[in-house]
């Protein structure tokens, strides 16, 4: 990565929740690894008026609380808060923009960060704002938090109304899953990895199973969670990122249009689940109490509601690759567990000439865990070596080692902003294909009428999400 020659970093929505419990903390990671230029400057922008002392010694307590012990110093803390400034602003008032230029006078002949940490209503008003003080010239950086529109027409306005004021290369749009070390980790696996990569399609894969799950109910997040469900809230970007990680065409080179362009290929080559095939390839679902706590509908305080709280789906890819090889998604809240993990099975070898014990003969699987654990398994078969006949058993070989301090998602993508690197940021032609994919899947539930199937808080899942499964192994439980 080049080093940043970023001046000042101004945050909206600098008094919020995600900036005091993510992006100072991963600010002031980056300012102690260098990244962060040391002269440069952090506006933290809202209505809030706040003295900024007081500010400071808020954003000290909140690194002292977010930040590993390890990494954390009073010292380095203490230098990181004096880069810290307020500007009090209310984006909706004409006003807003001289003052914000008042503040970045100084700084406008370099690169500009905006951090736009608000609902994504403001993103229009904020992106106008700042361009009518011609404050996004000499490489200003927009960066766009999730939920980025809510449909395939909502996201393509967002995107053009964007683009009037920033171009497309200094948009970032944050999905946090590309930040993840084990996502990024997928790449090298498949494309340093001979052993990989010459059986990464059809003709040795199987099935691919991914899967987000979290023991974790809809919180206080129920009003935002009711308008999206878990196909919105997950399935759009985080699952879609994942999946087209795990299945595009090597790159031609290692940049991010490279990468992006691929990405996006994939995605269009994503078969629509029409109403015809909805009932084969899609379930939704939505929990009940279990273990003493409260269903979806008490946690959203209403008598009912068709929104998902777990959508899982069988996809499969219209290209030569993977022409045939099913790909199992699900995701949802109120799991038996919370995992994040890849799953990739490959086909049977000989299955009639060498058996285990038992007479089965496991196939080879790829298991990528990306949390709460960070692993790789490879399972393989070996000679039994306690078996008197010629028989296998399977041996479970872990590949990945463990390191000190990882980067969290959003201290590398904060990063990856300070250098202008976009590798790890949605583009507006990925994000228009995923809504696009993810509005025919919407219109066909609703053309069925099809309401979500309960299932208990804490259990795998409805068990309706079994039919999905072609071949015989099912899904892997969620521990
Ligand atoms: C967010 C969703 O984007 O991702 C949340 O809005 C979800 O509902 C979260 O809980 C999951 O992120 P992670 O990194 O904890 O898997």
């Amino acid at each position: 990565m080049t080093n940043s020659d970023v001046v000042a970093f101004v945050l909206f929505g600098g008094s919020g929740d995600l900036a005091k419990r993510k992006l100072y903390p991963s600010l002031y990671l980056n300012f102690i690894k260098g990244l962060l230029p040391g002269d440069c400057k952090i506006f933290s922008v809202s209505r809030l008026s706040e003295e900024v002392q007081a500010f400071q010694a808020e954003i000290f307590l909140q690194l002292e609380r977010y930040v590993s012990p390890s990494q954390f110093s009073d010292e380095k803390a203490k230098a990181f808060v004096k880069c810290i400034r307020h500007i009090q602003l209310d984006v909706t008032r004409d006003d807003a923009w001289e003052t914000l230029e008042t503040h970045l006078e100084r700084f406008r002949h370099a690169p500009i960060v905006y951090y736009l940490s608000v609902a994504p209503r403001f993103f229009g008003d904020i992106a106008k704002g700042i361009a009518s003080v011609s404050l996004n010239q000499n490489g200003a950086r927009l960066v766009v938090e999730k939920p980025f529109g809510h449909d395939f027409e909502s996201a393509r306005a967002l995107n053009k109304e964007l683009r009037l004021f920033f171009d497309e290369h200094q948009i970032f749009r944050i999905d946090h899953y590309l930040g993840k070390e084990s996502i990024q980790n997928i790449l090298a696996l498949r494309f340093s990895n001979n052993i990989f990569e010459s059986q990464w399609h059809a003709g040795a894969i199987e099935s691919v199973q991914i899967t987000v799950a979290e023991k974790l109910g809809v919180g206080d997040r129920g009003d935002y969670y009711d308008n999206n469900g878990a196909s919105k809230d997950m399935l759009q970007n985080h699952m879609m990122q994942l999946l087209s990680i795990v299945a595009m065409e090597p790159p031609f080179a290692f940049s991010p249009d490279a990468i992006r362009d691929e990405k996006v290929k994939l995605l269009r080559s994503l078969r629509p689940i029409d109403a015809d095939s909805y009932s084969d390839s899609c379930v939704r679902g939505q929990y009940v109490s279990g273990q003493g706590e409260a269903s979806y509908l008490e946690d959203v305080d209403k008598e009912s509601s068709d929104c998902e709280t777990y959508i899982a789906i069988k996809g499969y890819i219209d290209n030569r690759r993977w022409a045939g090889t099913p790909f199992y998604l699900r995701t949802g809240k109120r799991l038996a567990g919370g995992v994040g993990e890849i799953v990739i099975n490959f086909k049977p070898s000989n299955p009639e000439l060498i058996k285990s014990k038992d007479g089965l003969c496991s196939n080879n699987k790829l298991v990528i865990n990306f949390q709460p654990d960070q692993d790789i398994f490879l399972f393989i078969n070996k000679k039994d070596n306690q078996s008197e006949s010629f028989s296998v058993d399977t041996a479970r070989l872990q590949l990945s080692t463990k390191s000190g301090d990882l980067k969290q998602p959003y201290e590398r993508l904060l990063g990856h902003v300070l250098a202008g690197d976009q590798t790890l940021f949605v583009r507006d032609d990925e994000i228009e294909v995923a809504w696009k994919w993810l509005d025919q899947l919407a219109a066909s539930w609703e053309q069925g009428g099809s309401s979500p199937y309960p299932y208990k808080g804490f259990s795998q899942g409805p068990i309706e999400a079994d039919k999905l499964f072609v071949e015989s192994n099912g899904w892997e439980p969620i521990k």
